[in-house]
């Protein structure tokens, strides 16, 4: 196996430990009954395993080994929403940090393919950060206000609470 496939699987683990993560959380909101919270959690869930998908897709089209991580069971729960949120978000700029270590390596070594392969994630990052971000900054905001947080679940469930930063730069562009 070579470095930069290596770094890839190794990488695999982010995401799967993401996903299992955000399951949990998905989790332990729903046994507070904040369904707005938890939905998005779940989707997120979904999604991290949708981004092991991607890479393993990636090596496998490459001819290139995959090796499946050990996933660890997750913390099960969290002092408040905002700290869970908090949580969220470091894991998120981990997972970045990662990602930008491997297009690195894939940049010094010329692989192309893995290039092209990793943009997608650089701006899935980009846009997974500025959600957590938002979130833990609202939350923030709400403070001990027990409206405030319903309001942002509510949000959730109908799925409005991030639309601004879904449309993303172009939000701007249309202004
Ligand atoms: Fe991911
Ligand atoms: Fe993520």
């Amino acid at each position: 196996m070579n470095e930069l496939t290596r770094a890839i699987n190794d990488h695999l683990a982010s995401e799967f430990q993401a996903s299992h993560t955000y399951l949990a959380m998905s989790i332990w909101l729903r046994e507070k009954d904040l369904a707005g919270f938890s939905t998005y959690m779940l989707t997120k869930s979904h999604e991290e395993r949708q981004h092991a998908s991607r890479m393993i897709a990636y090596l496998v089209d490459s001819d290139a080994e995959v090796e499946l991580p050990t996933v660890e069971a997750p913390q099960r729960s969290w002092p408040s929403v905002l700290a869970l949120f908090d949580v969220a978000y470091a894991m998120e700029k981990g997972v970045t940090a990662s990602i930008n270590r491997l297009y690195s390596m894939a940049e010094h070594q010329a692989e192309r393919s893995a290039t092209a392969m990793l943009d997608w994630f650089v701006a899935e990052q980009l846009q997974e950060e500025a959600e957590a971000r938002f979130v833990c900054k609202r939350l923030r905001l709400a403070g001990d206000n027990t409206a405030a947080l319903l309001l942002l679940d509510q949000q959730f469930l109908e799925g409005t609470a991030l639309s601004h930063i879904k449309r993303g730069l172009s939000g701007f562009a249309e202004a």
